[in-house]
């Protein structure tokens, strides 16, 4: 394998790196403000975590750690924005205050598949591998951000636990669907 894995430069793995930190710090800092979050909130959350712990462990490992590893994490992030689109943003359209970042976030969603289709087609041994990589990761951190930051708030103020309960279902209904694709 020789060392052709792992030659991307330092400062660009420190840049990811930081900037990942920085919009998992936000991240963080919006969970813990919110404690009253409803259930739909609180899967999300939780499933972003998981997706930021498995982007970390794929960051910077070998090629062996990015072929068993990736393949879950495209797997979950898609039925994530899939199930997303089919249930939250559907309800977050309704509003004013939401509806455009409802559909911003729904294009950064088709910025990920492209990013997660570049590196699907591309050669997992190589830097410019790993440097998409660091591309989706920072992207996606960024996106996760916004989402609890902006979006879960802004939705929080505008409904109620019925549109949350509702939410809820159609969410996790839309995930089984995707899984079982
Ligand atoms: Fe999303
Ligand atoms: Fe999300």
């Amino acid at each position: 394998m020789a060392n052709s894995d792992q030659t991307f430069s330092k400062g660009f793995e420190m840049r990811v790196r930081e900037d990942f930190a920085e919009a998992e710090g936000a991240v963080k800092s919006a969970s813990s403000r919110l404690e009253a979050d409803p259930a739909i909130f609180r899967r999300l959350k939780r499933e972003h975590g998981e997706m930021a712990n498995l982007m970390k462990q794929i960051f910077g490992a070998d090629v062996a750690v990015r072929i068993s590893l990736f393949p879950k994490l495209a797997r979950e992030l898609r039925a994530h924005g899939f199930a997303e689109e089919h249930s939250v943003y559907r309800w977050l359209a309704r509003y004013g205050a939401t509806r455009e970042g409802a559909a911003s976030s729904a294009r950064t969603h088709q910025d990920l598949e492209a990013l997660l289709g570049t590196l699907e087609r591309a050669d997992f041994a190589t830097d410019a591998w790993m440097k998409d990589f660091g591309l989706l990761m920072a992207v996606t951190q960024r996106h996760f951000a916004e989402e609890e930051n902006h979006l879960m708030p802004h939705a929080q103020e505008l409904m109620d636990d019925t549109d949350f309960a509702a939410m809820d279902a159609s969410y996790q209904a839309a995930k089984g669907l995707k899984a079982a694709n």
